[in-house]
């Protein structure tokens, strides 16, 4: 891995990966990946097409089972522990596929996320006013607000990013892990979501992002980690990593043309 180390003072980690590797029939996705996530700031993940970042993903909410390695959220290891008990130790994603309530309205797609039964409750939920309250709030946000009433389904793909973000939004989750939320939004609608994503931070949430956008990458990165076939090729600020040329190479060059 090519050394990055400069800046003096790190943030604690949260999240901590170490020496992971995932196999699928001998395909190394993840390929003994050591990692900080790091508590108050945003973490990128970027790569070219199949370097292993959605499995990264997958690993640490313990939707797949790491071949080898460990992963430590607040010290502990929660390899083995089932995804919906990740989520409420205060975990929680989105899905590159969205997977949202595509029958619900808007407004019921955040509120089911608050309800007792739903994976990422936790204890704080408040009243069924409280609730109500905290969605239109978190709708107010995202720019949905006028988009309440409408079904999931029925709305255009920009919004149905925001409404994944509104969901994870009303969980009480410490770290989000939002896989791509940005892509397929138009350039319009970028100040809006780094702008979200920035208040989220600022109120506390750590966030750990995979995006292949240039731009939305260069102003939202407090860190970059560059994965490429498996493997952490570096991990470090964002002007040292954009700025080298032998990662854009990686990135930009004949196997992501
Ligand atoms: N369930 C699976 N079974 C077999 N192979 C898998 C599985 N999931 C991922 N892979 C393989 O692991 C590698 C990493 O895939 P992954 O989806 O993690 O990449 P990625 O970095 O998220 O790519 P993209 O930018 O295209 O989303 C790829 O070669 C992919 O084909
Ligand atoms: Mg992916």
């Amino acid at each position: 891995m090519l050394q990055m180390s400069k800046a003096p003072a790190l943030p604690a980690t949260l999240l901590e990966i170490v020496n992971l590797t995932k196999s699928f029939e001998g395909v190394k996705a993840v390929d003994d990946v050591s990692l900080h996530l790091r508590e108050g700031i945003i973490t990128t993940l970027v790569g070219p097409n199949g370097a292993g970042k959605t499995t990264l993903f997958n690993l640490i909410t313990g939707h797949l089972r790491p071949t080898a390695g460990d992963i430590r959220w607040q010290g502990d290891s929660v390899v083995g522990t089932a995804p919906w008990k990740i989520a409420q130790l205060g975990v929680a994603r989105t899905f590159q596929d969205l997977r949202l309530f595509s029958h619900m309205t808007v407004f019921e797609n955040v509120l089911t996320v608050m309800e007792n039964s739903a994976w990422f409750w936790q204890s704080e939920a408040g009243s069924v006013t409280e609730r109500r309250r905290r969605v239109h709030e978190i709708l107010d946000a995202t720019g949905l607000v006028h988009k309440a009433e409408v079904r999931a389904n029925d709305l255009a793909y920009a919004e149905r990013k925001f409404l994944s973000l509104a969901r994870i939004m009303a969980t009480k989750a410490k770290m989000w892990l939002l896989d791509e939320p940005a892509s397929g939004l138009d350039p319009g609608s970028y100040e809006r979501f780094v702008t979200l994503l920035r208040n989220e931070v600022r109120r506390g949430i750590t966030i750990c992002i995979i995006e292949h956008n240039l731009e939305i990458v260069v102003s939202i990165s407090d860190r970059i980690s560059f994965l490429d076939q498996g493997r952490l090729l570096a991990d470090g600020e964002p002007d040292e990593i954009l700025s080298n040329p032998e990662l854009s190479s990686i990135y930009f060059g004949e196997r992501n043309p």
